[in-house]
């Protein structure tokens, strides 16, 4: 089967039957909050605080639900209206945005702490016109050089894609270097076919915590496209100290008002005595 990023401009393929199809299939779930949670691992986030993250390429919000999950609070840019439909009708909790990223973002210097992506990347590297500024050398500079302005000092961004080949991998890898980034590249399961992940690393500044690029993992399983679910999880639950972290905690939400209020947004509640409090139930 063809690669999807050959068959049609993304904003086509994921038209309204794909992005429902897409978004319902359990295997597609599954792979894709693994992978949320390896690039979460990656980010090397200060344990049990809420940060705010960008996820570039959310689609119908797959693995920005998995922020939710983890506590964080995010913003997610997309390209195709019918992805980010299905995100809103999912009620997904982070702001969304329609845009194409290889025309660079304009987000304030220093907005984010951390950025993903997931299963993006390798649509970049596609031309969708023969103009110079179309070619994917052009788009990837101006996605990397504004992604890390967007980015705190110091900071992680951890992009999962495909890559056909290893010069796609070193095309990408130099332009980041360009524009900024340090880092480098992650494969997990290096010689399982169906397992092998490639994730590119990138640090802003010394990139928080431990400069040197993570090591892979190695194939723990003996079948090796099992995806390992449940062991990310358990993996990145160790971290925070085996609990899950408490999402609608009192400084949680204060946190969240304050940021919506900052961005200007609406209706936003206000704080009382009774805010983060839990409901007694009523018989
Ligand atoms: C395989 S989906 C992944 C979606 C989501 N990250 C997930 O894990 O489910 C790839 C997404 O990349 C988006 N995409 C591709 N090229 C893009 C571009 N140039 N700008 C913004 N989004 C793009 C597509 O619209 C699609 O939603």
């Amino acid at each position: 089967m063809s690669r999807p990023e050959l068959v049609a401009p993304p904003e086509i393929y994921y038209g309204d039957i794909e992005a429902k199809k897409y978004t319902n299939n359990s295997r597609i779930q599954q792979i894709q909050a693994d992978m949320t949670y390896r690039a979460l691992e990656l980010l090397n986030l200060p344990p049990d605080e809420p940060a705010f993250l960008l996820d570039i390429g959310c689609g119908s919000g797959l693995s920005g639900e998995i922020l939710d999950e983890e506590g964080h609070m995010w913003v997610g840019v997309d390209i195709a209206p019918s992805m980010l439909e299905v995100a809103l009708e999912r009620e997904v909790e982070g702001d969304l945005f329609l845009q194409d990223i290889g025309q660079g973002f304009g987000f304030r210097p220093g907005s984010f702490d951390g950025a993903i992506s997931i299963s993006v990347l390798q649509w970049l590297l596609n031309a969708e016109t023969s103009h110079p500024t179309s070619s994917p050398p052009h788009r990837l500079t101006r996605f990397f050089i504004t992604l890390h302005a967007a980015l705190k000092n110091p900071s992680r961004a951890i992009l999962q894609f495909y890559p056909t080949s290893d010069d796609q991998i070193q095309l990408i890898t130099s332009i980041a270097q360009k524009a900024g980034f340090g880092g480098g590249v992650v494969v997990d399961y290096p010689n399982s076919k169906k397992a092998r992940k490639v994730f590119l690393c990138l640090f802003v500044g010394g990139g928080g915590g431990a400069q040197q690029v993570p090591k892979g993992l190695e194939s723990e399983v003996e079948d090796e496209g099992k995806v390992q679910f449940e062991k990310r999880r358990e993996r990145l639950k160790s971290r925070s100290g085996g609990k899950r972290k408490n999402i609608k905690d009192k400084d949680w939400i204060l946190k969240k008002k304050e940021l919506y209020r900052q961005r200007g947004k609406e209706g936003v509640p206000n704080d009382s005595k009774y805010t983060g409090r839990k409901r007694k139930a009523v018989f």
